[in-house]
């Protein structure tokens, strides 16, 4: 496996003690190794010692030598840029003499951890020094990093790139959250069991609001994120994935083609609630408190421009126009610096249509919901009324809980982990298809249009859960956003 950008982030937080977290699991081939491709002049035993660190800080499964020795075997380390046809010359070699001397299959993965400008220059690189060219029945893979684009055309251009080099079923695009255990719960969930399929519809849900909510600011992302923003950076992949498992018909196998299936066609009954003003929320984060400390808005973080609109929290509201779902709206709101971490699916039901009980003892009953606790704090939530006990009939909401902590013992792979492992097993059914991309910034576009032209989105303060904006948005319609 070859990682491009391995200076950066993602490859040390992530891809190195997820590669690690493997092995150590006895998930590799034997012949595995791991080449690192940057600008740095790096000699192999320099790659090892950041690769050493980085599992250290970062991997889950704890630390043991043997495994690190064995692995370390295979890392090599090739310096150059991405424009330079020398370097992917000594790249070649130095896979064709990885190939002899670890043994290994001769299959390669190119992992791209740079960012989307810079994927055409290394798709064309890979092209030219045949280095993307399947031999004697080997194949070759290559990993993408969101942003896949950043509006449905830049997409498009962008996966004309990548399948001009390689043909879609090899091309891998990470959508971490898919990676998730709680995530890959929800098909679970909804189709090995009896329970909530006959709730699973209009007939008894008012509405479903999906939140990934953050504590952390953009400090040190400046780079990345500035121009981007919330909707671009979680909502067009994240949220509507989220969405499009929660909404999906149930396949006809798990086969990967009928799962993607079932996504794209509920992505294509997928429309914004209109007016998009109405409809949707932005939101800027100022100073405030974040926890015990005081914590600075985006324009005082380093890297962001004083006056930038880049907003840190965006709220939309969808519908989902099939027989299953017409006239259920679907909140998606994410931000950072918010008052806690939190992703969950909440399915909210209708009221029941008459309670026979006098109102004063309900003034506590709030409406039936059912809560898929994506992170921290795994697990499902159902929530109902109760009797409060005592001598008058009195209902309050309580909680009926699972959580993954207490009904296991077997801890869950990290996201990056299970995505790696399935890549080089070819299997793909936790990886968007290019359709799914782009069917998602077509519902993103007209909102991201409609904000491009209002300016400067709404100040929140940090450690609150967003800008007014948001709540007036629910507000209008009689709901209101959950506090998780
Ligand atoms: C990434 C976003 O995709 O997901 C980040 O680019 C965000 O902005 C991160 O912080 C959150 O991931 P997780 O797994 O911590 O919820």
């Amino acid at each position: 496996m070859v990682i491009f950008g391995v200076t950066g982030d993602l490859a040390r937080r992530k891809l190195m003690p997820a590669i690690y977290d493997l092995a150590n699991r006895g998930l590799l081939p034997a012949g595995f190794a791991l080449v690192g491709f940057a600008r740095r002049d790096w000699a192999d035993e320099d790659f090892a010692g950041i690769v050493h660190d980085a599992v250290r800080t970062h991997a889950r499964t704890p630390f043991r030598e043997d495994v690190w020795r064995e692995l370390a075997k295979g890392f090599r380390f090739v310096q150059g840029t991405f424009d330079d046809d020398d370097a992917f010359a000594r790249l070649s070699a130095a896979l064709t003499a990885l190939d002899e001397e670890r043994g290994t299959d001769g299959n390669h993965a190119f992992y791209l951890s740079v960012p989307p400008d810079s994927f055409p220059v290394v798709c064309d690189q890979l092209k030219r020094s045949e280095l993307a060219k399947p031999r004697d029945g080997r194949w070759r893979r290559v990993v993408i990093e969101k942003p896949f684009g950043h509006d449905l055309d830049s997409a498009q251009k962008l996966n004309a790139v990548v399948n001009s080099v390689f043909p879609e079923q090899s091309v891998f695009r990470i959508d971490h959250y898919l990676g998730k255990e709680t995530v890959q719960n929800i098909l679970a969930l909804r189709f090995a069991n009896q329970l909530f399929d006959p709730v699973w519809s209009a007939h008894y849900i008012d509405h479903v609001q999906i939140t990934m909510a953050e504590d952390i600011g953009l400090g040190g992302r400046a780079g990345y994120y500035d121009g981007i923003g919330a909707a671009r950076d979680v909502i067009q992949n994240h949220l509507l994935q989220l969405l499009a498992l929660v909404a999906m018909e149930e396949p006809v196998s798990f086969a990967p083609a009928e799962l993607q299936s079932e996504k794209i066609k509920v992505l294509s009954a997928t429309r914004n609630i209109l007016p998009l003003e109405e409809n949707s929320a932005r939101g800027q984060y100022g100073a405030g408190w974040q926890g015990n400390e005081k914590v600075c808005g985006l324009l005082e973080e380093e890297g962001f421009a004083k006056d930038s609109t880049t907003e840190t929290y965006a709220a939309i509201a969808l519908e989902v126009d099939t027989r299953r779902w017409a006239g259920v709206p679907f909140y998606l709101r994410t931000g950072k610096r918010l008052g806690r971490r939190v992703t969950e699916i909440a399915l909210v039901f209708k009221r029941a249509p008459h309670l026979p009980f006098d109102s004063t003892m309900t003034t506590e009953l709030g409406q039936n919901a059912l809560v898929i606790r994506v992170q921290p704090d795994e697990g499902v939530t159902l929530r109902f009324g109760s009797k409060v006990p005592g001598s008058s009939m009195e209902v309050r909401d309580v909680n009926m809980d699972f959580s993954y902590g207490e009904a296991f013992t077997v801890s869950s792979p990290e996201a990056y982990e299970r995505l790696i492992l399935d890549m080089l097993l070819g299997e793909p059914s936790l990886f968007p298809v290019n359709a799914e991309v782009e069917l998602s910034w077509q519902i993103l576009d007209p909102v991201l249009q409609a904000w491009a032209k209002k300016g400067r989105p709404e100040t929140y303060e940090s450690g609150t859960w967003g800008p007014h904006s948001a709540d007036e948005m629910m507000a209008r319609t009689g709901r209101s956003w959950r506090r998780p």
